[in-house]
This record gives structure tokens, sequence and C-alpha cells, in this order.
């Protein structure tokens, strides 16, 4: 028997900043995606974050709820009229033990104020693009990868996802299956543009095709073997990281290591990074 549930009261908006929700789907027992309506005065470039949450519990003595926000990478494109959310569920997590359990028709808060690195005016020209992720951290380049300008600023889009097991690989592998296939974005990107991703997903922790992390594969050049690359110049390659502090500390000293300079909105390079926000 499936559970019923009545929510007339969710029908108005109670929250600051309320967004409703239109889908989940449930990725492993450690991660999850959702989608949201999107505030029609929202305005964003791909790649930024916004701060996303709930209601907290009410304060044990003055009985005051104060919203519990998070910043989570804005998964779709920017001219999607839905906002996309992946996320990680924390069992002891203050924010993604309850966050999990939304479901369709629930609200969670929407501070409306994008921002963030991993944008394309923090990059200089460049004939290939590298998107280097891990875990959560794909969620930034979900959203570049359906961007139109990522594919008419760049010959090739190289996009590595390391994780520690096959399922965790399930999101982006899907997503960038479903948009090569799509015909509303083949028609929207270019169907030659879509031809430009070239997807590069290693596991750490379970065996798969490819095993290793991705900084290790890069140092003894298994990448550059494997795609068929000579290797990163200054004069050719530009990249985008978003992982763990440990890959975005050590994969900085990779990608300095072959010339390229960090660059920021006002002051674009080689190269740009930002953490995976929910751990
Ligand atoms: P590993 O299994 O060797 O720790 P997590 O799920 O903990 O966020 O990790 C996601 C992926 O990022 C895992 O495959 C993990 O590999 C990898 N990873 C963690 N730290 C680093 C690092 N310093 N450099 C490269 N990859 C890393």
């Amino acid at each position: 028997q499936k559970p019923v549930t009545t929510d007339t009261a969710k029908a108005v908006p109670t929250l600051p900043d309320a967004q409703t929700v239109t889908s989940v789907t449930h990725w492993t027992d450690r991660l999850f995606s959702f989608r949201v309506t999107r505030p029609t005065s929202l305005r964003f470039r791909s790649g930024e974050f916004v701060m996303i949450g709930l209601m907290g519990d009410p304060h044990p003595e003055t009985g005051k709820v104060k919203p519990l926000l998070r910043a989570y990478s804005i998964a779709s494109p920017a001219w999607d009229d839905e906002l996309e959310f992946y996320s990680i569920k924390v069992q002891d997590g203050p924010l993604t033990s309850r966050l999990q359990h939304i479901a369709v028709g629930d609200e969670i808060i929407l501070r409306p104020k994008p921002v963030g690195t991993l944008v394309h005016d923090a990059l200089l020209p460049g004939k290939r693009l590298w998107l280097f992720s891990t875990g959560t951290g794909f969620a930034p380049f979900a959203s570049l990868l359906r961007e139109p300008e990522t594919y008419e600023k760049f010959e090739q889009v190289i996009v590595t996802h390391t994780c520690r097991d096959v399922a965790e690989l399930e999101y982006s592998r899907k997503l960038i299956a479903d948009l090569q296939a799509d015909e509303m974005m083949q028609e929207l990107i270019g169907v030659e543009n879509l031809a430009k991703i070239r997807y590069y997903p290693t596991t750490t922790r379970e065996n798969s095709a490819k095993m290793g992390r991705i900084t290790t594969l890069l140092e003894d050049g298994t990448v550059f073997t494997d795609l068929g690359i000579d290797g990163i110049t200054v004069g050719e390659d530009r990249a985008m990281v978003c992982g763990s502090m440990g890959l975005n500390t050590d994969i900085k000293v990779v990608l300095e290591g072959f010339g390229l300079q960090e660059g920021a909105n006002s002051d674009p390079k080689h190269y740009v990074v930002e953490k995976a926000f929910v751990g």
C-alpha cells in the first residue's frame, strides 16, 4: 500500500524565498538530485552556486526558527526554467539528513544571489576545456555541459568524474548520454557540438574500466594516452575543477606544473577551482 500524504498547508508558501520541489531522483544511498521551480527574477551564469536549505528546528529556549542554508552549485543550465541540484546525503549532516527526504510538492528555501568562479568569464579563450570533478563536484559541470556557450568557446570538452564506485558515476554518465541523444538538446547545442564531449569516468574503490584518482592518471600520463592527447599546455588547455578539498589542492599542483595559472572573474586565466560544497 502506498503512503498517502495530505499537505494542503504546503500549497501556501510559508518560507522566505520558497521554491517548490518538482522532482527527486535517488541515485544511491549517498546521492540524490532534485529539481525546483525557478524564481522568474533569478538570473545566473551556468556554473554558479546559490544558497539553499530548509527551516531549522526551533531554538530550545526561544522557540525561534532560523533557515539552515548551504551553498549548492546549480546543476541546470542558465536557460532552463527550473533549477536542478545534485547532493550528497550525510546521515548526521544538519541539512542533508533532512533534505534527502524532500518530495515533490515540498518547499525549500532558495536565496536568489548566484555567485561562483566556475564560469566562462573567468577563463581565457582556449582550444580544449577540461572539467575535472569528484563526487557531487560534477554538479556545476552538469550546468556547463548544457550551456551552448561551452561549445562555442572550445573545440573539445573533456569531462572527468572520479567516484568511489561505479554506481556513483551514474548521474554524470546518464546526464551526458541523455544530453547527446536528446533532440531538443541536439537542436539547441548542435549534434557536432555535443560530439565534442569526451567523458572520462574513473573509480577508486571498485573495479571499473578505468581505475585511479584523476590526479594520479594525469601525473603518470594515462589520461593523455587514453584520450590521444599530447598533454596539457598553456596555449591550448583551460580547466575547471570541482571536488573535495583534497582534489582541489592536489590538482592545482598538477595544473600549475603544466604552466597553467588560476583565474578569477575579474582576472581570467587558464584554470578555476571551486569546492564541492556539502560533504
Ligand atoms: P579515494 O577513494 O582514493 O579517496 P568522496 O566520496 O570521499 O568525496 O571522494 C570522491 C572521489 O574523490 C573518490 O574517488 C576519492 O578517491 C577521490 N579523491 C579524494 N581525495 C582526492 C585527492 N586528493 N585527489 C584526487 N582524488 C581524490
